[in-house]
């Protein structure tokens, strides 16, 4: 039977400073579960933490550092007995064309997008097989359209966390670790906000999903019965942009 409560498991949740990652910390909060809070800002992890009372606390990380994402599991390690959940939401996007685009750009993206979220996950992974727990990593529905002009090394960075949440879950279902990748489409967010500046297109936050319609997704995904593992959960708003 599918319970939504979490009480006594430990979640990280990666991009918790906004957006998606604040939305789905905040939810895992609210059914109980004790949330470490990542993303480089200390102040906005600190106000979410206020927000959620004594279930979360603040975790400053720069994923794109090794030696902070070593900090980091250290520190989780000593703080709590276990980790039951973790999920990915942390990424950055560059928007340019292929011709055009600084290759600083590409590397920037798969630093965060693909490398910090690839050695988050090797370090939590010892304390997550022994409690049989669950990665859930937020993808995007980019993933699954061709109209990519100004966005191939951000889709790229997509598919390449995909193939590893993919081979991922080949790897630890065995050990009872579920591996979940969720797609959505776009999200009223500050990305958002800060892509429809540079496009100049008009920004409609009702025509777009909702970061707390993500966050739903996860726990979907978290709390459905152990028999069953939901491997990729595509979402998409339901109306189109008026343009
Ligand atoms: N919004 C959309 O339309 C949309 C659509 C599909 C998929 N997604 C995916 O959803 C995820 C969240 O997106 P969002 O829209 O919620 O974005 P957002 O509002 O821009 O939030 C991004 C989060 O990532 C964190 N982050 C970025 N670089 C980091 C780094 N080096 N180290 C640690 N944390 C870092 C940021 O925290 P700090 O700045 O504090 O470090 C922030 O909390 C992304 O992976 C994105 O690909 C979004």
């Amino acid at each position: 039977m599918m319970s939504r409560s979490l009480e006594n498991m430990t979640a990280l949740v990666t991009g918790a400073s906004s957006g998606i990652g604040r939305a789905t910390a905040s939810l895992l909060a609210r059914s109980k579960a004790r949330v470490a809070l990542v993303g480089r800002r200390q102040a906005a992890l600190e106000e979410l933490a206020t927000e959620c009372g004594s279930l979360a606390s603040a975790y400053p990380c720069d994923m794109t550092d090794d030696t902070q994402l070593k900090g980091l599991a250290t520190r989780l390690q000593a703080d709590f007995a276990r980790i039951d959940i973790l999920v990915h939401s942390a990424g950055i996007i560059k928007l340019g064309r292929t011709e055009t685009s600084p290759v600083a750009d590409l590397d920037a993206q798969y630093a965060a997008n693909v490398r910090g979220p690839y050695i988050l996950t090797q370090l939590l992974l010892p304390l997550l097989r022994a409690v049989s727990g669950q990665i859930v990593f937020v993808n995007s529905l980019i993933t699954r359209v061709n109209n990519t002009g100004g966005r191939g090394s951000y889709a790229a960075t997509q598919q390449a966390v995909h193939s590893i949440a993919n081979a991922l879950r080949d790897e630890v279902n065995e050990a009872g670790v579920r591996v979940t990748t969720i797609f959505p489409g776009t999200t009223a967010t500050q990305r958002q906000v800060n892509l429809h500046e540079i496009s100049g297109k008009r920004y409609d936050p009702d025509r777009m999903l909702q970061p707390e319609d993500v966050a739903e997704a996860v726990l979907f995904a978290l709390t459905i019965g152990r028999t069953a593992e939901i491997t990729d959960l595509y979402l998409r708003p339901m109306l189109k942009p008026l343009v």
